[in-house]
């Protein structure tokens, strides 16, 4: 992984002044950088819903970012793996530093938790457990339900039914009473897929039908009445066709089970931005979060990050570009009281999911996340933190 493994994570208390003065001062470098690259590179002229606007950061004091979040009643956190956390121990320092929460990144999928048949394998996400309760940080699942990294048996043969609600009972069971939450079903919605319900064609659609989703809310709501129940989706963002008709579906997904009383209780909205993307519009999903929270359920933003993949190679230009992202979208989730969860998928760009599955062209490193491979703070923590001083306290 990229990054100096000695490198420490900024402190927020002692060296406060020195982080400050480099922080401020790097600031204001990045912005002698970004103007002579701007200028250069016209790039305003390529993302006209995303001028690289030069950062003029309000912040001059920085604080970890689950404080600024606390502050306003939100929950901030990170997925983060057990094997980072073993192995990297500033890491480790700067995630419980900085967060409220922890979610595995995969620990908990079914592949690993449940690779056989009834042979449950918990180690992972009882590690992870543990840091979080260590570390005062809340923990939340992720996920029951997905099409994705899941066993080639699972969801295959006449007890298909059995398996969901085993897998689901047997997992959410052993974690009853030190889970915030659950993702109980995942990306279920895929409109492309052409069904009039825009539902994903799965094997557990193909399998049991729609009502998997209802089965593997109520079995999960059994095995912990007190956990927050999830259902987690993706590429509701923009104003694009697809993200039009993806917020509809689920929409009409998640009143048909409020409808019917199922147990669930949260959007997960996972906002993975596309730092290229100008079909943003703030009052749209502001709309979409609304409608949501009026059928009596909160919106979590659950992947947070931002795809760098097509955007200007100079640093200084495309660390401000995906500031400018993250604070849009904050500042627009933000004013809806119920928005009242915050994840970022991963933490530093030294541990990223998109160095492998949205590389840059020009191979250099990603830089999706608040803080860089040195663990040190960019201009995106600036404006997560601007972002949340600025928020309505829910
Ligand atoms: O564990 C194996 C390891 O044994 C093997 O040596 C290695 C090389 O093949 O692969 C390892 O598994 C990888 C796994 O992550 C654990 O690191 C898989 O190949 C890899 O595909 C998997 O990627 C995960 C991806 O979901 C799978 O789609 C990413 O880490 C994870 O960040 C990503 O997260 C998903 C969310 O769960 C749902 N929303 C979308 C998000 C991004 O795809």
């Amino acid at each position: 992984m990229p990054g100096d493994p000695k490198a420490a994570p900024y402190e927020t208390s002692s060296s406060r002044e020195r982080m400050t003065r480099r922080g401020f001062l790097g600031q204001l470098a990045e912005l002698g950088a970004l103007t002579a690259a701007t200028s250069m590179i016209g790039c305003g002229s390529q993302f006209p819903g995303l001028q690289p606007l030069l950062r003029k950061s309000t912040i001059t004091e920085l604080e970890p970012l689950k404080a600024a979040a606390a502050r306003q009643n939100v929950l901030f956190g990170a997925a983060t793996q057990q094997q980072i956390l073993q192995s990297d121990s500033n890491f480790a320092a700067l995630f419980a530093q900085q967060c409220a929460v922890l979610v595995p990144e995969n620990e908990l999928k079914w592949e690993t938790v449940e690779p056989e048949p009834g042979i449950f394998n918990f180690e992972a996400g009882d590690a992870l457990a543990d840091f979080a309760a260590g570390n005062q940080a809340k923990f939340r699942g992720h996920c029951l339900v997905w099409h994705q990294q899941i066993p080639s048996w699972a969801g295959n043969g006449a007890d298909a039914q059995k398996q969901l609600t085993d897998h689901i009972s047997q997992t959410v069971g052993h974690y009853a009473g030190r889970v915030h939450s659950w993702d109980v079903v995942n990306e279920a919605i895929n409109p492309s897929d052409g069904r009039a319900d825009r539902l994903r064609d799965t094997v557990w659609l193909r399998s049991l039908g729609p009502s998997y989703i209802d089965l593997a809310f109520r079995t999960a709501a059994e095995a912990d009445p007190d956990a927050i129940l999830v259902y987690n989706e993706t590429g509701l963002e923009y104003e694009t066709g697809d993200s039009q008709a993806r917020r509809a579906a689920v929409l009409e997904l998640l009143g048909r089970l409020r409808t019917e009383e199922v147990p669930v209780h949260a959007l997960g909205i996972q906002a993975h931005l596309v730092g290229s993307e100008n079909r943003f519009r703030a009052d749209k999903l502001q709309e979409f979060v609304r409608a949501v929270a009026d059928l009596g359920l909160q919106v979590f933003i659950t992947e947070l990050d931002v795809i760098d993949k097509h955007l200007p190679g100079d640093i200084g230009v495309r660390d401000s570009m995906v500031a400018n992202a993250y604070q849009r979208f904050l500042d627009a989730v933000l004013r809806e009281p119920a928005v009242t969860t915050i994840i970022t998928w991963g933490l530093s760009d030294r541990y990223t999911w998109l160095a492998t599955f949205m590389p840059r062209s020009d191979h250099e490193p990603v830089r999706p996340l608040p803080l860089d491979s040195d663990l040190q703070p960019k201009s995106a923590l600036y404006a997560m933190l601007e972002s949340f001083r600025a928020a309505a306290p829910r």
